[in-house]
């Protein structure tokens, strides 16, 4: 792997974080089997973003996954190279174009290898949740990310090319490239070698249908609160005891919908 610039290709573009943050911004050969996010956006500037920064600005660098994105401004028509246009019935707003999608997704979807779903982040999509990220980090090389801005993207490419539709939750954004980052922070720390502590996946919320007990440190008393004497009896017994009754309790003050799956049985959905 290399932080080399390799020259460029009019709208795609594999990122590499370094010590500084343009040189972010430069292209670099595709590194065979690393998980891949390929995010078609307007704004491809906006990326790595966070995902440039501590352990999945780490893990990019060391090519345990790769980004590429792809500048939907690129496939613009004309020469102002329009990407939107006025929504069909009216309305207020405006639409990304079919024809402009269109190009982009093929220029994506001819670099994809193995199986690589296409997603647009979307409010009216599957909500995301951890099943979802597991299943990316464990069943996928990677997806192509859509990310909508104005009033969405036209229909008909949705429908064309199968997209599946996730949100980050129910509300409205100005874009999808947050939700986008979300998405793939949260997939590329489950794979393999990108968190320090192999650990820290598997005792954290939703890993066993709950959410996370508590957690403390040093000091010991701060404004008068002590550490719950139980954590610091050394008794690892009773510390996981403890932490299962507190996992138990918030999953079941706060989340009744997760609190019902846990007592059927199941992992969360
Ligand atoms: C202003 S929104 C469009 C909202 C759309 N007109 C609607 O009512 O469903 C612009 C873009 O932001 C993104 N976006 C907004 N909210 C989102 C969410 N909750 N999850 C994922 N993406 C979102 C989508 O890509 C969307 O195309």
């Amino acid at each position: 792997m290399t932080d080399t610039p390799t020259g460029k290709s009019i709208g795609r573009k594999s990122i590499r974080p370094t010590l500084k943050p343009r040189a972010l911004m430069t292209d670099a050969p595709d590194i065979a089997g690393a998980w891949t996010a390929q995010i078609i956006t307007l704004f491809p500037q906006a990326f790595p973003g966070v995902l440039g920064e501590s352990l999945m600005g780490r893990a990019l660098k060391d090519g345990l996954w790769q980004l590429q994105t792809f500048d939907l401004r690129d496939y613009g028509i004309g020469k102002h190279k329009n990407v939107d246009d006025t929504p069909a019935g009216g309305g207020a707003g405006m639409v990304l174009r079919a024809d402009v999608l269109e190009a982009a997704i093929k220029d994506a979807r001819a670099g994809a290898k193995g199986v690589m779903p296409i997603l647009y982040l979307s409010p009216r999509g599957k909500r995301m949740d951890q099943a979802m990220m597991r299943g990316l980090a464990a069943n996928t090389n990677g997806v192509t990310l859509l990310c909508g801005r104005f009033e969405g993207v036209d229909e008909r490419v949705l429908e064309h090319f199968g997209i599946q539709e996730v949100s980050l939750g129910d509300f409205v954004m100005t874009g999808g490239e947050l939700a986008a980052q979300a998405l793939i922070d949260a997939t590329v720390r489950l794979l393999p070698g990108v968190l320090g502590n192999a650990d820290s996946a598997v005792e954290e919320s939703f890993s066993n249908g709950l959410l996370e007990h508590p957690q403390y440190t040093k000091p010991a008393i701060w404004n008068d609160r002590p550490i719950p004497e139980v954590l610091q009896s050394g008794n690892h017994a009773k510390i996981a005891k403890w932490r299962q009754d507190m996992s138990e309790k918030i999953t079941r003050e706060r989340r009744p919908d997760l609190w019902d799956a846990h007592k059927k049985g199941g992992k969360i959905k």
